[in-house]
């Protein structure tokens, strides 16, 4: 999938966000004209003008049709901050609050002045419209989401050129980091399949509990954040889209996604399904099994790309502990290692009508968490 353009890269990560027409109904469009609605709207000179940046925000988000026209405002919880607001929560964004670094911007932690409470602070790039367009799909999918497996979102910031957003605080940082972080302690395989059974939770919320259902499109261990004891929550819904309606199979839209992670079925065609989801989902839990990153470039060219690499072996039982994450040291129990295995290959399968529906990926996955291993009991692997 290396033919994608490539924007909104970070330093710290290798994984590349994808943006790519692909137009029987190009979005770009929209974008640009809800862009230059705000931008119209929101003029710098006057202080008094400043004063209803927000409110155009708000606006924005009330006439907004993409989401089923939800105009009622008492929908949308997220409350409207003050850029004071966030310069006070952050010292300034202070480097020592920084959290890290993603395609649309910097996030830091901060301590709200209200209310003292401590919160994550995305401050998006002043360049560029898709940063606008995720603003605001954020802004009110968020907004109107409510579970336990999903991030909330507490409130935003639009003033003048800047755009923030303020979400709840997620102490253990992101699934990526504990993956992938060499100086992390490694996650046990029980806490990996809760944080697998977690996260198809949130996804089943956003596909078969929203109405309108919600294609998040931009699944990936690095979305997945972890709060207390590592209860597992999706973030950034950006790029989420609304799923198809009636007898449509598809939403068609520009390529969006990360490399690695998204389905190439999408990628080609730009049609993007409820499967498109389930494919990332099955790389996630295969970056959970293996500790392998979706794309690698350290790795030699077989095997930098981790479904590419995984596709000959999940056909040979034989070979599936040679898939497992070193770091787990053989603790992992065998039946629930082919289970997640033939989860994750189901999931990553070419053909997308194969994919199974996230309802089936919760029951399989919540009975595989529910089988804790206890390597008191349970004999350790060879590896
Ligand atoms: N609510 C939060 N609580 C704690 N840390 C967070 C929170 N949101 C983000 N972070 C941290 O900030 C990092 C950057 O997040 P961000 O969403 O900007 O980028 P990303 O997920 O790496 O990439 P993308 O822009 O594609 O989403 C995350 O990896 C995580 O460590
Ligand atoms: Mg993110």
């Amino acid at each position: 999938m290396g033919c994608f353009p490539c924007f909104g890269d970070s330093n710290k990560r290798s994984n590349k966000k994808i943006n790519t027409t692909h137009n029987q109904h190009n979005d770009q469009a929209d974008d640009d004209a809800r862009h230059s609605e705000i931008v119209k709207t929101t003029p710098k000179e006057t202080q008094k003008k400043e004063e209803s940046k927000n409110a155009v925000v708000v606006q924005q988000l009330e006439t907004d049709q993409s989401f089923g026209g939800h105009g009622e405002m008492e929908e949308i919880k997220a409350k409207p901050f003050t850029f004071d607001e966030m310069e006070y929560a952050t010292e300034n964004f202070k480097p020592d609050h920084f959290l890290g670094e993603g395609g649309f911007g910097k996030v830091f932690k901060g301590k709200l002045r209200d209310t003292s409470q401590v919160v994550a602070i995305k401050r998006l790039d002043r360049n560029g419209t898709q940063g606008i367009r995720e603003f605001v799909v954020e802004v009110m999918t968020l907004g109107l989401v409510d579970h336990p497996n999903l991030v909330k979102l507490i409130g935003f910031c639009a003033e003048g050129d800047q755009r923030l957003l303020v979400y709840e605080f997620m102490p253990l940082g992101s699934l990526e980091d504990h993956l992938h972080d060499p100086s992390r302690k490694s996650l046990d395989w029980n806490t990996r399949m809760k944080i697998a059974a977690g996260a198809a939770r949130g996804l089943e919320y956003l596909h078969d509990k929203m109405n309108p259902p919600v294609i998040y499109r931009d699944l990936k261990c690095s979305n997945i954040l972890l709060g207390e004891d590592y209860h597992p929550k999706l973030s950034d819904f950006g790029l989420a889209k609304v799923g198809p309606t009636g007898d449509n199979t598809h939403v068609s839209t520009r390529v969006m996604g990360t490399y690695g992670y998204c389905a190439p079925d999408y990628a080609m065609t730009g049609q993007l399904t409820f499967k498109s989801d389930i494919y990332s989902f099955g790389v996630v839990l295969l970056e959970i099994i293996t500790g392998r990153k979706a794309i690698d470039n350290t790795k030699s060219a077989k095997e930098q790309n981790l479904v590419a690499w995984a596709r000959p072996l999940f056909k040979d039982r034989k070979k599936f502990h040679q898939m497992v994450d070193p770091l787990l040291q053989g603790h992992y129990p065998v039946r629930g290692l082919y289970q997640a295995l033939a989860i994750s290959a189901m999931c990553v399968q070419e053909e997308p009508s194969m994919r199974p529906l996230v309802a089936d990926v919760v029951t399989a996955l919540t009975y595989l968490a529910s089988q804790i291993y206890d390597p008191q009991i349970h004999p350790v692997q060879n590896c």
